[in-house]
């Protein structure tokens, strides 16, 4: 574990902004494009650490590439769920985070610790909720014909894939579409709104209420739908 004073990254790390933690458990490409906010003044947060449960994941190495704090927690090395989650959960109380990102994070995580960061936690999953919760999106995107499919950012509840949607984009299913072609442009625009969704939380716009998102004190009957350019994320003033 490389600490972030040793190898901090000034662009990265600024003791005054919200500070989040980033769960990864692959290649990291929706970490990549936060830290690609941040140093181009787009996103004010800090990375407190990057934690993965996969110790080979890709992503770790973007994430020391770029100075930042990463650790592993194993779930390969704990009994069972809960005493997984408990362990996650000490980790990443340790940075004190405001907000918690799943980027890529592949493991369900229990209602104990869904609870303890309710409210300040978002998933970025890629297809338009509710639709093709779980896992192979976009091949059972494919499989049933849909003409249109995309991502979604949304606060973690208990309801896996099911808490209270925050943005969505659309990406268009071609006729000669592939799952992985599919997932290329799918991605891409994953990269675009999660860095915005977090945006809104760190200016104080976006937060969860009872039952649904609220951005900018109107809660959301449907997920901000990203149209492009025009939202993307510009410099902070
Ligand atoms: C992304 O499609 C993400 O939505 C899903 O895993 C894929 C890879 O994410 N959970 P990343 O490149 O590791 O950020």
């Amino acid at each position: 574990m490389s600490t972030l004073s040793e190898r901090s990254s000034p662009t990265l790390s600024d003791g005054a902004k919200l500070t989040i933690v980033v769960l990864i458990s692959g290649n990291g490409s929706n970490l990549q494009a936060i830290i690609e906010a941040i140093r181009r003044q787009a996103l004010p947060v800090t990375i407190g650490a990057v934690i993965s449960n996969q110790a080979q994941a890709p992503g770790l190495r973007l994430a020391r590439a770029s100075g930042l704090t990463t650790e592993v927690v194993d779930h390969c090395q704990y009994a069972d769920r809960a005493a997984f989650d408990q362990a996650l959960r000490e980790r990443v109380d340790a940075y004190r985070p405001g907000l918690v990102v799943l980027a890529g994070f592949m493991r369900i995580l229990g209602d104990s610790f869904v609870g303890h960061f309710r409210g300040r936690m978002l998933n970025i999953h890629p297809s338009l909720l509710p639709r093709h919760a779980g896992r192979n999106t976009h091949a059972r995107a494919l499989r049933a014909g849909d003409t249109m499919h995309g991502a979604s950012v949304h606060f973690v509840t208990e309801d896996l894939d099911g808490g209270p949607l925050v943005v969505q984009a659309r990406v268009a299913v071609l006729r000669d579409d592939s799952a992985e072609r599919l997932a290329a442009r799918v991605l891409e625009q994953e990269h675009r709104i999660l860095p915005l969704a977090i945006r809104w939380f760190a200016d104080g716009r976006l937060r969860l209420g009872e039952s649904a998102a609220i951005l900018d004190g109107v809660q959301l009957q449907q997920p901000y739908l990203f149209s492009g350019d025009g939202e993307a994320l510009e410099s902070c003033p």
